[in-house]
């Protein structure tokens, strides 16, 4: 398995991923900010809630506590109330201990680099790279399970062996465009909800489709379907 992306095949996957996303990019709320605890918000509801069902909570939420310090004084039960019925779960307690902690420790503005953000229970890497390249405008790369599909299936196909974590990191990392990483990120989690999807990707309106590895692989076999069936992965 090669390490490297040749240059022409990432240029490539960078402009059909961005021209795409001009056209077809979904006008979402958290993409009218650029205040990083707005982007908060919208990551941690998204960790394991459709689209949909996010965006009148998300408005919702922030009519209520619309700044850290605003959740930070907030009751940890009304939190919890507010965030029904996106599930009672962990995430509502998360977000108000990261609330208060960041204005224990950093005067109540969300701190930008890596490590910390790490450190907040409820921030992992995906989510560290999602608020660095959405609020922060760093060079980071994200990767969750709609992008890690589109990675592999365009770049991978379907190989034998499922490749580590830290492969496809630093597969998400080398495609990055320097100075455009706010749309590709964007681009990529809307090419891998409405495009590459796990179930019934549609293949024939892919920009990717030349080049994609899992695409090549079907039609070698004989196998490549009007609308392509690739399965799940
Ligand atoms: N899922 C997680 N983050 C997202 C975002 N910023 N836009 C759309 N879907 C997402």
């Amino acid at each position: 398995m090669p390490r490297a992306i040749r240059v022409p095949l990432k240029r490539k996957f960078q402009q059909h991923l961005l021209r795409w996303y001009r056209k077809h990019g979904r006008d979402l709320p958290w993409r009218e900010t650029s205040d990083p605890y707005a982007i908060l918000v919208s990551e941690v509801m998204l960790q394991q809630t459709q689209v949909d069902r996010v965006v009148p909570k998300y408005h919702e939420f922030l009519s209520k506590y619309p700044t850290l310090k605003a959740l930070a004084k907030a009751r940890r039960s009304d939190v919890k109330k507010t965030w029904y019925p996106l599930g009672y779960n962990i995430r509502p307690t998360q977000l108000h201990s990261i609330a208060r902690e960041t204005v224990a420790h950093y005067g109540g503005e969300l701190p930008s680099t890596d490590e910390e953000l790490q450190s907040f229970k409820g921030i992992g890497r995906y989510t560290s790279g999602a608020i660095r390249s959405f609020a922060f405008k760093q060079n980071a790369p994200i990767l969750d399970t709609n992008v890690r599909r589109v990675l592999l299936r365009v770049f991978l196909g379907k190989p034998r062996t499922k490749p580590s974590e830290s492969r496809m990191w630093d597969l998400s990392e080398e495609l990055l465009p320097r100075g455009r990483v706010y749309d590709f990120n964007q681009a990529l989690m809307d090419f891998g909800a409405c495009i590459c999807s796990a179930k019934a990707p549609v293949c024939p309106k892919c920009p990717m489709r030349n080049f994609c590895k899992a695409y090549e692989k079907e039609a070698v076999k004989g196998k490549r379907p009007p609308v392509n069936l690739l399965g799940s992965q």
